[in-house]
This record gives C-alpha cells, structure tokens and sequence, in this order.
C-alpha cells in the first residue's frame, strides 16, 4: 500500500498532540463539557497558552478538535476515537519517547544501551490506567466474579488501579501490589493515599522474578497480572517465576494472567492500534512477545491448568484463567 510521505510525518506530531493534550487534562476537560476556553484552562492549570493552541491547530487538522475561536474550543469528528484511544498515544510517545529518541544507539552492537533504553514508568502506568478502564476492566471484572474472594495480589500493579477500585467495591478487600519500576511504585503509593486506603492496600517494589517472600503474601487468595507476564520471559524464566509464585503465595487459587501475544502479522498501515508499538519497542530491549501456543506450554510446564482464555478489546490480548 503506498501513502503520501507528509501523511507519515504529520501522524506523528498530531500523536505528539493527542498525548500531550490528554497529559494535561484538557482532552477530559472537554470529553466532560461541550465547549473549552482555552486560555482560562490554561491559567487554572498553569500551561502555556502558545504551545498549546499550536498542539489545538495539529488536532484540528486530524478533525478531533474545532479551535478556529479558542474561546470555544468544541469537539471534531474524530473526537471520539482519539480520546478512546488516547492511552495508547500516551504510552507511545511518552512511555517509550526515549527510546524512539536513543533508536540509532541502541540498533549498534557496540553501544552501550543500558541508560538509553529508560522507559518513562509514570506515563507507562498512567496510560495503561487509561486503556485498561476502557478495554481490559470489564473483562476482569466478569472474570473475578466467578469466584468470591477478599485478598488478590497484583503483580507489575502499575498505578495501582485495579486493586484501588476493588477496594472501593469491596470493604472487606486487602489487596497488595508489587512492581519493580520506582515512577510506578511512586504514582501508586500516591494514589492509594489519595483514596486513603493505605491501611488496607500494600504497594511492594520489588522484581517478580526474584520475588521475597512477606508473611501477607500467605493470605492471597487471588493473583493477577497485567501486561507483564512477557516480561518474565524467556521461557525457562517464565516457568521458574511461575513455580516460585506458588510457593510464595501458598493460598492462592487462582491466577488471572492478561497479556498481548504475538500477533505474527506483517506490518502495514492498517495494522490495529498498539501492535507496532509493542512489537518494535520489545524487539529493541530483545524482549521476547510468546504466542498463545508458547504460554500454554508455560503453564502446564509449571503446574498451573488454564481453565478458560477471553480475548479482550486490546488487539491481540487475552486473559488467561490458571488455577
Ligand atoms: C505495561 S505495565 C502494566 C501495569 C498494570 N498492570 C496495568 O495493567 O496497567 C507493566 C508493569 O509491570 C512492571 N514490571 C515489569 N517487570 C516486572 C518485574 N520483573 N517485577 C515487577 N514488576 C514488573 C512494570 O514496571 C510496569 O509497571
């Protein structure tokens, strides 16, 4: 398929655009009204007027904003869909900006990649906060229901979302949350606070594949992980870290285990959101991405039965039931 050169240039920075004006809060300013005054959002919120209004003029140019009068900043038709899919912008540009900014270094073998490679943890955590609650959260919801249950653990927990909203559903739930990167560890840690559920919500720092065991841990009854299981690979690390979750979480009936798979497609200018994104950046860490065969050798290989697998609304995602 050919494209215009100047179609691929200018997606870039209207991608640039949709991050940035989710970041700031004027993308859900104006989900929530008809109509934004640019300027006086940008005095409450402290930004600056200029760069902004230039972002505006890239976003109308896609039709996802009207700013020809900034005073009334209105909706585009594309409105809808980018700020659907704003999370997926945010992680891209944001999350991984400075590795797409460090690519030629880390494409030579003789660089030295550890610190050009730094993924920004916050925005990661942030924007999977934001496609999760609309692509993933149902899914889990209906799954977790199946089976009553009062404390889960949350392994690679990001912001801490999920067990912060079963948290507010539940008053009789603990949860706790690990992960290894200390931006997410922060943002979660903040926004438990926030919701003042610090006595019954523990975010752990600390690496999965080596995980310590704490005397809370024996309580788990519930484990799930989200968008971090091909972290834990290659294989022969996949089913050790597998093995040793049972053994620190000794309670533990069930695992929910939601990651991508490889979707083993060329690429082209319709492949669906996300996927190229997530296939180059884990090529350049050499991350390995298993296929859904792979993680069912996995499973079995360390003990745990996949009763049941539910595709969800990020392409090439599914959740994976282990007891
Ligand atoms: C893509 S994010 C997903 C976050 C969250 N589960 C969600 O669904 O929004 C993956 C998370 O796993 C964490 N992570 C990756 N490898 C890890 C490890 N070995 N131990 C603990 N956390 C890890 C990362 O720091 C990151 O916060």
């Amino acid at each position: 398929m050919s494209m215009e050169i100047e179609t691929i240039f200018n997606s870039t920075m209207c991608a640039t655009a949709i991050a940035t004006i989710f970041e700031i809060g004027l993308f859900d300013a104006l989900h929530e009204n008809d109509t934004v005054n640019v300027k006086d959002f940008c005095d409450l919120h402290n930004v600056r007027y200029t760069p902004v209004f230039s972002l505006l003029q890239v976003l109308e140019g896609f039709d996802i904003v009207n700013s020809s009068d900034p005073s009334i900043l209105s909706k585009g038709q594309a409105f809808s869909e980018a700020y659907s899919s704003k999370g997926y912008f945010l992680w891209l540009i944001n999350g991984y900006g400075n590795m797409w900014q460090n690519l030629p270094g880390l494409v030579k073998n003789e660089h030295d990649n550890g610190d050009l490679m730094l993924r920004n943890g916050k925005y990661i955590a942030q924007a999977g906060r934001d496609y999760g609650a609309q692509f993933v959260d149902s899914y889990f919801r209906e799954l977790l229901a199946e089976v009553p249950f009062k404390v889960a653990a949350d392994l690679g927990c990001g912001s801490a979302e999920r067990l912060r909203q079963l948290a507010n559903n539940n008053p009789d739930f603990v949860g706790i949350g690990i992960d290894i990167n200390p931006g997410a560890i922060k943002l979660a840690r903040q926004s438990v606070e926030t919701a003042n559920l610090q006595d019954r919500i523990m975010v752990v720092h600390d690496d999965i594949s080596h995980l310590a065991h704490q005397p809370k841990f024996s309580e788990v009854e519930v484990i799930f992980c989200f968008f971090m299981g091909h972290d834990l690979w290659p294989r022969s690390n996949c089913i050790r870290t597998f093995r040793r979750i049972r053994e620190v979480f000794p309670q533990a009936k069930r695992f929910l285990l939601s990651d991508t798979y490889r979707s083993d497609l060329p690429p082209s200018p319709k492949t669906p959101i996300f996927t190229l994104g997530f296939e180059v950046s884990h090529a350049v860490m050499d991350q390995y991405i298993p296929s859904v065969a792979e993680w069912m050798e996995v499973f079995s290989e360390s003990g745990w039965a996949c009763v049941n697998q539910r595709d969800i609304g990020i392409p090439f995602s599914t959740i994976f039931d282990l007891r």
